[in-house]
């Protein structure tokens, strides 16, 4: 039995260097190894030795039959690694590899992020489900006001609703920062609006908001000529009209020349040559103070621009439809 069980083990040994496949291999062990393999019908022997015999031989069956679980490990182990290194071949083409691309209202909005950074502003989220409370009623427009027909939008449960504007952020962020304050928050606004080629139910818009004391008109229209001017990189006629909003006052609209059309008129324009990009105007005192600011020290002003028409305006987009269809023969181009 002795020598069975070493030759066995020599036998395996000599078999596992020559085999040339991971199938082989396996075949090998079913045949030694296997339930019904031939070390297991050497080791039924052990019973028929003489009692003397049997601690020896059993001892070294043992040893054997550890010896060749080793041996298949290692075989086992180069033979995987072997497959996997044949299934690599260095020299065929490699596979191009889908790259997305920013969505253009990503890629102005990163480009305005930029501009106002240099000008001391910081950058803020906030809630897109918004209450009652800080869409409209600490904006001055009270539950009853005419102001909110212009701006109707998806009404949730308890008082809640998508919001219409970024303006939302104006009275959270002076209760959390108070005065002096600068700050723009970009965001997805939602209006209960029927679509066509420039009325979308979502779109984007950029609020800014400044604080401080001294704050005037003069410093409102220098920084939306700096905004411009790092968007479209090229000198924009604007016009500055009077405005309504209840959360400014004085209020404005600032219209820039349509540059789809170059102020001929388009379906973007409304036919018109101009397009509202921007409605500002001095903070109210009304929010300074349901924003716990003192309005007799503190002055601001605020702008709520259109993102999405800006973007519009920059690549002459015809419909703000194409923004969000996620159509990626439209979204490859950026
Ligand atoms: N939130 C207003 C709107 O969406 C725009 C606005 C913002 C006007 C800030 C004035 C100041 O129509």
């Amino acid at each position: 039995m002795e020598n069975k069980l070493k030759s066995l083990r020599n036998l395996i040994e000599r078999e596992l260097q020559e085999i040339k496949d991971s199938g082989k291999l396996e075949e090998l062990k079913n045949k030694y190894l296997g339930r019904k393999g031939e070390l297991n019908q050497i080791l039924k022997g052990l019973k028929d030795l003489a009692e003397s015999e049997r601690p020896r031989l059993g001892q070294l069956a043992n040893e054997v039959k550890e010896e060749l679980a080793v041996l298949f490990a290692k075989s086992e182990k180069v033979w995987s690694s072997k497959g996997q290194a044949e299934d690599l071949d260095p020299s065929l083409p490699g596979i191009k590899n889908e790259v997305g691309t920013l969505h253009p209202s990503t890629l102005v909005q990163y480009e305005i992020e930029s501009a106002f950074s240099q000008m001391g502003f910081a950058v803020y989220d906030g809630p897109q489900l918004e209450s009652d409370y800080y869409n409209f009623t600490a904006l001055n427009i009270p539950a009853d006001h005419p102001a909110r027909d212009t701006q109707d939008t998806f009404w949730l449960e308890g008082n809640n609703l998508l919001r219409t504007h970024t303006s939302n952020l104006q009275v959270r962020m002076l209760q959390k920062y108070g005065a002096p304050f600068r700050g723009i928050f970009p965001g997805r606004v939602s209006r209960y609006e029927s679509t066509d080629a420039s009325h979308d139910h979502t779109f984007f818009q950029l609020e800014g908001l400044m604080v401080d004391k001294d704050i005037t008109i003069g410093n409102l229209i220098a920084t939306m000529k700096a905004l411009l001017s790092a968007v479209f990189k090229r000198e924009v006629d604007v016009r500055l009209r009077p405005g309504f909003f209840p959360f400014v006052e004085p209020g404005f609209e600032m219209d820039i020349k349509c540059l789809v059309c170059e102020g001929k008129g388009c379906s973007v324009c409304k036919q018109s040559g101009w397009v509202e990009l921007m409605p500002c105007g001095m903070v109210h005192p009304k929010v300074l103070e349901a924003g716990n600011i003192d309005s007799k020290i503190y002055s601001g002003f605020a702008f709520g621009l259109g993102l999405t028409r800006m973007v519009m305006m920059k690549y002459r987009i015809d419909d703000i439809r194409l923004l969000e269809s996620g159509d990626l023969r439209f979204l490859k181009q950026f």
